[in-house]
């Protein structure tokens, strides 16, 4: 029998725990505050935003709003990241992505402070990562591991494949299944043998942006497949990029798309924003 991994009920356990912890920040005299900057006006983009507003006010977590201008001038945002870097009120920023053309987002990223960084995207706390020394984490990847631990899945001594190598997912993935004793395997768009490769997986984590198109022959019976995929169809169906059609009964265990990985994220923000918080003091 195949488990379907309920990201949404663990994401929403979490976010009911982070209640008691944002309390007591707030009894001992600090209020969390998260600064999420959006730049533009790209509808999915406002959506997310939306989003990661409502998680936090839930959660009891203060939030700076800030919307800046299509236009804005890459110089325009590094000084407002400045300000917020410096703004002892604000524990963690966050830049809304993807970002209009005239923004290099490696500068944004380099910008906001490794102490601040919500979304664990700099250099300096993925470094940290690579040294199994984690400080602020990429929050897809510490999602997927955190489902792991919930739904207790053996990772050391785990042939683990990732496809995908984004700096987002697949290579802070790779280091946090690295430090959990792992033996890993990174494949990406050059792999020869894709199909060879994947099917040595027991756990097969798929981040490629390209819907369904892992299918059961690439898969090892009884392997945990984590689709972390988000792929709008033709249609309006969302779907993964793993083909999960025919996997019931097939695989151990399998994350869905919606309602797996997904939710894990913004859960992960919020705990991210949190320990911030109480770092800073
Ligand atoms: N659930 C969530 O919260 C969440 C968060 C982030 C992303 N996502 C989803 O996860 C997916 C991946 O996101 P991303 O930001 O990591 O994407 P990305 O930056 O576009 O990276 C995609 C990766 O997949 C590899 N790839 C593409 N086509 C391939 C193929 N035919 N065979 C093997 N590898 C292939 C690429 O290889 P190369 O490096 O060689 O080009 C690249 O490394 C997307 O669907 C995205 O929406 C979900």
């Amino acid at each position: 029998m195949t488990v379907m991994i309920d990201g949404k009920k663990t994401a929403s356990q979490i976010q009911s725990e982070l209640v008691n912890k944002a309390q007591a920040l707030k009894k001992a005299g600090l209020t969390p505050c998260l600064a999420v900057v959006l730049v533009g006006d790209d509808p999915a983009s406002q959506v997310y935003v939306r989003n990661k507003h409502r998680a936090a006010q839930k959660i009891g977590i203060k939030t700076k709003d800030i919307h800046l201008p299509k236009e804005t001038s890459q110089a325009e945002l590094l000084k407002l990241i400045t300000e917020l870097n410096s703004d002892p009120t604000v524990h963690a920023i966050l830049v809304q992505m993807p970002l209009p053309a005239q923004i290099d987002a490696e500068a944004m990223i380099n910008t906001i402070a490794p102490e601040k960084d919500a979304d664990g995207l700099n250099p300096t706390n993925i470094g940290h990562l690579f040294m199994d020394d984690p400080r602020a984490l990429a929050c897809t990847p510490r999602g997927i591991m955190t489902l792991l631990e919930k739904y207790q899945i053996e990772v050391a001594g785990k042939e683990v494949v990732i496809i995908g190598r984004s700096n987002l997912v697949g290579r802070p993935l790779a280091a946090l299944m690295l430090n959990a004793d792992a033996t890993v395997t990174i494949a990406h768009s050059k792999t020869k043998d894709l199909k060879k490769i994947a099917r040595q997986a027991d756990i097969l984590v798929v981040a490629t942006g390209r819907a369904e198109m892992i299918t059961k022959d690439h898969i090892k019976e009884g392997a945990v497949v984590i689709d972390v995929g988000i792929n709008r169809l033709a249609d309006g169906r969302l779907v993964g990029d793993v083909a999960q059609g025919d996997l019931d009964g097939y695989v151990s265990y399998l994350t869905p798309v919606p309602g797996g990985v997904g939710p894990m994220t913004i859960a992960m923000l919020m705990q991210q924003t949190l320990e911030l918080a109480e770092k800073s003091r």
